[in-house]
């Protein structure tokens, strides 16, 4: 069985999912201009991504006998991912990708350490693998990054 750390930090990872999920898809929607196209696409591909992550995060919380929170537990933080007053404001939307990307990877490292403290090889497993996709989105952001910062 596993700690009462490992399932409180499976139910903030899921509930940061289900946010990067709503401003990933209001991002995707809200962004104007053609140089914008790229971003949105990525974007859009992404939701799914992170869709798929809080229903594993999920189903690992079901079998640890709790479960994920609804909305009423909602703690929303991701303060720099908020839609841009301009719209064609791109590199915000990027640089607000790459907080929530970060933010992901600190709680993931978190995850993988406390599970092991609690010999619950599953759970860890899973944060490695959640780990290893959210490093992957940070590297394809930091390239966007790049490009937009030198414009
Ligand atoms: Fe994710
Ligand atoms: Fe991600």
């Amino acid at each position: 069985m596993s700690s009462d750390r490992v399932v409180d930090l499976l139910k903030t990872a899921y509930a940061d999912e289900i946010e990067t999920v709503m401003n990933y898809q209001t991002n995707a929607i809200v962004l104007d201009g053609v140089r914008a196209e790229e971003i949105k696409e990525s974007l859009k591909q992404d939701v799914q991504e992170e869709l798929g992550h809080a229903e594993q995060l999920g189903q690992r919380l079901k079998q640890l006998d709790a479960r994920p929170p609804g909305s009423a537990e909602f703690p929303a933080g991701q303060e720099s991912l908020q839609p841009p007053e301009d719209s064609t404001d791109v590199l915000a939307v990027i640089n607000g990708v790459l907080d929530a990307e970060e933010d992901a990877i600190a709680t993931y490292r978190d995850l993988i350490d406390a599970a092991e403290a609690a010999d619950d090889p599953v759970t860890e497993d899973l944060a490695v693998t959640l780990l290893s996709d959210e490093e992957a989105h940070r590297t394809e952001f930091r390239g966007f990054q790049k490009e937009y910062q030198r414009e």
